[in-house]
């Protein structure tokens, strides 16, 4: 039988587990990313790991989400992030040199490789045929280490693409397509593989723009070939080298084939507040605008801009719209320059923001209140924004720069002809905001400097056999890890201070939480359906488990989240049968018994009253001896005594 580009990767890289769906397999992992809201934190546990330098072929540290230095903090943690990066042997890309995917995708990325991030959307990787899958910091930190990433073998998907886009409708559209075909949930434990005779008429910014946005459907990663196009991106970008190619085998076996004819899709919309919430823009054309914003790691790549600014060329933006511009990369933001088309962008009276993720973490430019922002990036989650009442769309650039000059949601279809955009045959090299590290033997006399706001993580507990707490909070379905621990400017400068960080924790759902749970000592957390979905963000695990939840019981759980929790020493348990979320109420005492045992059974038995209720767990050898040993630093520091 023949194999799926993800299976010849994966077949490659196995150091474990066999090859069938939903079973456990450990990958050797070549590369790794960190960006900074995650990566103090996985430089804590790195160093707590006690190894000297990292293990893989290639890792970086980068700065895109708190850019900002509005205070020592960010600054401060910027300094720790430089310095373990020198000392442990890692590349770091500093702050203004771009957005970490765009960056990685630009320099260091190698068709056939694997690499794990902490942040969500490494799969856009996938768009030069990586493995490129997002993961917490803690297995970022072990990767690093030289350890085998864990993850559960994937189902395959393949979207079969034919035709070819036709002008003002963009890969964007075919990723919102693809979610509103498959809903936030419909990728969960497959690989979505893009082919087709399509596949031949997307650039790589292109198909990095659908790899990205294949996170919101929940999928393991999503990959496209790597083939003539790609050789041509790695070349523009001197590195020809660094070119394999790679295709599926005629006879490879698909669990789910979706097939979308490019030249039939029109540009599409996600309506507030889930990425899935997806229609035709022509269908609320008129509804008033306040905000846009271009950018991201989903649409900032050169081609992007350069459409941009060919749209905006001679136009001013409606009076009523305030439009942000944030280019993916110094490399993009330098050539946008030279050929003169951030000249064409100012003039439209747009605001050019730094080389930065900025506003898709509310960072620096939030909609006003209850005001309409439409944006090219990959989330619209409730309170994202950084406005709690933000009302956020989500769109395609061409689509963006249509509301920019109407004032109102316009399809972009009817501003006319799309002005041609020739990309240039080699890009703009400049690697001087990427430092190296120091070599092995001066890495001895590297000192890592902490501030004032680097703070211990918590320490998890392992699992007794029985376990009595309070349900300290009942939430409902699609719980988002903005949910659990939300971002903006006023948070962010705060992750790698925990205790700071906790009172915060599920404000937008529950403003008195983080008091009650802390009273309660230790505590439950009940949800409903794909709780903890969104970003790899660890500290939706690490926070919750410093205010004393020990379990959370949902109807299910997006897969980076459980493996978060896992990592932190937090027992995820699902219902079996979800009528049960019912029966439960906030303030309940609940008691689980025979859990050591349910452990290996995969049931274990919760008691609510006179209430019996069954719930499942499906865990893996190595996720019970982490739970056991109450987390995975505490795991692997066992290990290597
Ligand atoms: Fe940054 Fe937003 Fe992407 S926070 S990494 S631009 S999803």
């Amino acid at each position: 039988m023949g194999l799926t580009i993800a299976q010849k990767i994966i077949r490659e890289h196995l150091v474990s587990g066999t090859m069938e769906p939903g079973q456990e397999i450990a990958l050797r992992i070549d590369q790794t990313l960190t960006q900074d809201a995650t990566g103090t934190m996985a430089y804590l546990e790195f160093e707590t790991m006690g190894i000297p330098r990292v293990r893989t072929e290639l890792s970086v540290a980068y700065v895109d989400h708190n850019t900002l230095q509005s205070g020592f903090m960010n600054a401060d943690d910027h300094r720790f992030i430089q310095s373990a990066a020198r000392k442990f042997g890692l590349k770091f890309s500093r702050p203004g040199n771009g957005i970490c995917h765009q960056v990685h995708l630009e320099r260091f990325g190698k068709p056939g490789k694997t690499l794990i991030g902490s942040d969500s959307h490494t799969p856009t990787g996938g768009g030069i045929g990586m493995l490129a899958i997002g993961a917490g910091g803690l297995d970022v930190a072990v990767a690093m280490g030289g350890g085998a990433y864990y993850v559960t073998m994937p189902k395959m998907y393949k979207v079969n693409l034919t035709g070819a886009l036709r002008p003002m409708v963009t890969a964007k559209d075919a990723s919102l397509e693809l979610l509103r075909q498959l809903s936030v949930k419909g990728g969960v434990g497959a690989v979505v593989e893009w082919g087709g005779p399509g596949v031949a008429t997307l650039s790589v910014p292109e198909r990095a723009t659908i790899t990205n946005m294949g996170a919101e459907v929940g999928a393991t990663t999503s990959i496209f070939p790597s083939d003539d196009v790609t050789r041509a991106f790695l070349a523009a970008e001197g590195r020809p080298e660094d070119f394999t190619a790679l295709a599926s085998d005629e006879d490879a076996v698909y669990d789910k084939v979706i097939d979308i004819d490019l030249s039939t899709l029109t540009p599409m919309i996600a309506c507030p507040h889930s990425p899935d919430n997806v229609v035709k823009v022509g269908d609320i054309a008129g509804t008033k605008v306040d905000q846009v914003c271009i950018g991201s790691c989903t649409n900032s790549s050169l081609y992007d801009m350069l459409k941009v600014a060919a749209l905006l060329k001679g136009r001013t933006i409606d009076s009523s719209v305030s439009l942000s511009i944030s280019p993916g990369s110094k490399q993009v933001l330098t050539m946008l320059a030279d050929c003169g088309a951030l000249s064409d962008i100012l003039a439209s009276g747009a605001r050019v923001l730094e080389c930065a993720c900025g506003p898709c973490i509310g960072m620096g430019f939030s909609p006003n209140s209850g005001g309409v922002s439409l944006r090219t990036f990959n989330r619209n989650f409730e309170g994202r924004s950084g406005t709690a009442d933000g009302r956020v769309y989500l769109v395609s650039p061409e689509t963006a720069v249509a509301a920019a000059l109407n004032g109102v949601i316009t399809d972009p279809m009817t501003l006319g002809e799309m002005p041609e955009v020739t990309m240039p045959d080699a890009f703009k090299i400049d690697d001087s905001a990427i430092l190296e590290p120091a070599t092995p033997e001066e890495a001895g006399d590297v000192e890592i400097i902490r501030g004032p706001n680097i703070k211990e993580f918590p320490a998890g507990e392992p699992v007794d056999d029985d376990f009595a707490a309070p349900l300290v909070l009942k939430v409902g379905d699609n719980i988002t890890t903005d949910h659990i621990m939300p971002a903006g400017a006023r948070i962010l400068p705060y992750r790698s201070n925990i205790p700071h960080l906790s009172q915060f924790c599920f404000e937008v759902c529950d403003k008195t939480f983080p008091e009650r749970a802390k009273s309660a000592g230790r505590s439950v957390i009940v949800g409903g359906d794909n709780y903890g979905q969104g970003s790899s963000r660890e500290h939706a695990a690490l926070v919750p488990l410093y205010l004393g939840v020990r379990v959370v019981i949902a109807k299910s759980f997006a897969r980076i989240h459980a493996a978060n929790l896992i990592n932190a020493g937090i027992m995820p348990l699902t219902f079996a049968d979800p009528a049960d979320y019912d029966k439960l109420s906030q303030g309940d005492r609940l008691k689980l018994s025979g859990i050591l045992k349910g452990l290996d059974s995969g049931e274990i038995l919760l008691q609510d009253g006179n209430d019996e209720i069954r719930l499942t767990c499906s865990f893996t050898d190595r996720q019970k001896k982490i739970l056991m040993a109450g987390g995975l630093l505490k795991y692997v520091a066992g290990e290597a005594e």
